[in-house]
């Protein structure tokens, strides 16, 4: 019988040890014993498949891993130190000198900077594209690109790009359609459903849920994760044993954090969408969205991020800022406490004016990462800042 996402989440777990203890223990060690030299000369060649050392696979990034492959449907994956690390290693295991991506042009301010600043250096050149200019993407193809990669919904605009087309147009070309489904969780959408051969997230959001550690995963077909494995222990990304047992045991609760989350931030747009304050808001699942029939589409939820604008430019910004009381001013999102971030001036601010503005970021924006709060106290904060604008 096939499981249902929150079985699985709760009860994939490593074999329990002599100890029978309920809870996965931590396994806290860098390296594994062996019986004899011909145990150890054979699990090194790979015949033998077991845990050597924690660099290459530990029994909690064990776990962790399985959970994740389950619940986003692939056969393997690898776990990562962080978001970037998983975005960075991918890259750079599967990229060769010469090769070229097609990217969406909103993504996440350190993989802008993996494009522009260092991909360069090693002659791996980008090609970017509007997240309302899917149908420009085939153009953009050459004879040199081997991926086309996007984040759905984007980071920080929650915009929504359908995977179903760009994997339509990966598949005809023989190249691969990635996709960081960070703001997404493996409980909202599964790219690989929709064409996407690797799916990377950043753990340290939603996965987690509590703002407590890092982390990352990439995962996809068996072929493609053996070459991110072989990349990976030999440069040493990997995810620490501790972080993967507290983000094996935050799925467990991931479904009913996300459940409550993501109704918690529609109800926040729904509010947003008629305050004389704000010039514009963005939700997903608000009809409004302009890709809200695609977040239909591929989204159980609408996601825990709001975007919205206030009046009055950078001066507005830092009004609603320096007045907010109860929600926190962070850089972070996906944490049981309700975040707002001013992109402009933190995560994006690397980005040229006019890179920011090509992917929707005004100086009066805000990111709104909604909680685990009452609806009504963290409506009743963002009131009372917006009053002061
Ligand atoms: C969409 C997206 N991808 C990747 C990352 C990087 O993740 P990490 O901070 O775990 O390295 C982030 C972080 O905010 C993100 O929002």
């Amino acid at each position: 019988m096939n499981k249902h996402f929150e079985t699985i989440a709760v009860r994939d777990q490593i074999e329990r040890t002599g100890n029978k203890e309920h809870s996965v223990p931590l396994y806290l060690t860098s390296g594994f014993v062996f019986d004899d030299a011909e145990e150890m000369r054979a699990s090194f060649a790979e015949e033998k498949q077991r845990d050597l050392y924690s660099r290459y696979s530990n029994p909690n990034t064990n776990e962790f891993i399985n959970k994740v492959c389950k619940l986003e449907g692939a056969e393997a994956g690898f776990a990562f130190a962080s978001g970037m690390a998983a975005v960075y290693s991918t890259f750079a295991a599967l990229l060769n000198s010469g090769d070229h991506i097609v990217s969406a042009r909103s993504v996440f301010g350190a993989t802008h900077g993996l494009f522009t600043k260092y991909f360069p250096k090693w002659n791996i050149e980008t090609s970017y594209f509007g997240v309302s200019e899917v149908d420009t993407v085939e153009s953009l193809i050459q004879p040199n690109t081997k991926f086309i990669y996007c984040e759905t919904p984007t980071n920080p605009g929650v915009d929504v790009i359908d995977m179903e087309y760009l994997s339509a147009i990966a598949k005809k070309h023989n190249i691969l359609l990635i996709v960081d489904n960070c703001f997404a969780t493996p409980y909202l959408q599964n790219p690989i459903k929709f064409g996407a051969d690797l799916v990377i997230h950043s753990a340290t959001k939603l996965i987690d849920g509590q703002g407590r550690v890092l982390g990352g995963i990439t995962v996809g077909s068996n072929e493609l994760i053996r070459e991110i494995y072989l990349f990976s222990r030999l440069t040493g990304p990997s995810m620490s044993p501790f972080n993967a047992w507290i983000l094996s045991k935050s799925l467990e609760t991931l479904a009913v954090r996300a459940d409550k989350q993501c109704d918690n931030a529609l109800k926040l747009a729904e509010y947003l969408e008629n305050h004389p304050k704000v010039k514009w808001v963005k939700y997903p699942f608000l009809k409004s969205h302009p890709q809200y029939e695609i977040a239909k589409k591929q989204m159980r939820l609408g996601g825990t991020i709001v975007s919205f604008e206030v009046e009055n430019g950078v001066k507005g910004g830092k009004t609603f800022f320096d007045n907010i009381k109860l929600c926190s001013l962070s850089a972070n999102l996906g944490d049981s406490r309700t975040i707002v971030t001013h992109p402009a001036s933190t995560t994006h601010a690397k980005l040229a004016e006019a890179d920011k503005l090509a992917v929707g970021i005004t100086a009066g924006m805000v990111r709104c990462s909604l909680g685990l709060e009452h609806i009504d106290d963290i409506i009743e904060d963002i009131e009372q800042a917006l009053a002061a604008v």
